[in-house]
């Protein structure tokens, strides 16, 4: 298939600029989609019903709509509203506001998988409700949640590959580009497959150790 060696010279930088950038789309979308996901998740336990239905609806609005046309949305809505943004930010905007309604549902459950009597044990010592939520519900829960937001980061780097549609140089971008410089339509596939599937694997080792660790010492 890559009979050819100077395939590699020829096109090798294209993938490693690609991967470069799908890394780093991948990176900037787990964190800024943490941050807003925690916010939102937040804003959804909320009392205040304005806060709480923004919230909702603002979830049930990006996990009930495709990626892609979200990443269609705000690259073309930022050039209307006159915001001159490059693909690459456009599309970090777009997986970090996806990745923020998924992430907020990650929490919530992890929330809920406390089992109700820590809770109540917590208050019927007198501990406020606050300090029941941050000293015995959250510690407990994070133990669900690193988990399941490690696996958001395992979707998100595989889903990035949805923006090279506004072209973004990340892997599958670039593997457009080498299908047509080098007319070979299939192999170029085959190798970018290749490098996604290193990145999660080498993405999902990291993570079990870090879980296997994470577990020491729990009561099972
Ligand atoms: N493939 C789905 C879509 O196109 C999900 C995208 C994002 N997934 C995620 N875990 N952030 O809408």
């Amino acid at each position: 298939m890559f009979s050819n060696t100077s395939f590699f010279e020829e096109y090798g930088s294209y993938f490693v600029k690609g991967t470069g950038i799908t890394i780093a789309l991948t990176i900037l979308g787990v964190l800024f989609g943490t941050v807003l996901g925690t916010i939102l998740a937040l804003m959804k336990r909320a009392k205040n019903f304005l806060i709480h239905w923004i919230a909702v609806i603002y979830i049930e609005y990006f996990r009930g709509t495709p990626l892609l046309v979200q990443v269609f949305m705000i690259y073309f809505g930022t050039q209307i509203m006159g915001l001159d943004l490059s693909a690459f930010v456009s599309a970090a905007i777009a997986l970090s506001l996806n990745s923020g309604a998924y992430v907020s549902e990650i929490i919530r459950s992890g929330i809920n998988s406390v089992p109700i009597g820590q809770t109540e044990a917590a208050r019927s010592l007198g501990i406020t409700s606050k300090d029941t939520t941050r000293f015995v519900v959250l510690p407990q829960a994070v133990r669900t949640i690193l988990p399941a937001l490690g696996n958001e980061f395992i979707s998100l780097l595989k889903e990035s590959a949805i923006v090279s549609v506004i072209g973004v140089g990340e892997l599958m971008f670039q593997t457009g580009v080498v299908q047509g410089a080098s007319f070979k339509p299939f192999s170029p596939l085959v190798l970018t497959s290749f490098i996604y599937f290193a990145l999660t694997l080498i993405l999902s080792a990291i993570l079990s150790r870090f879980e296997k660790r994470m577990n020491l010492g729990r009561p099972s």
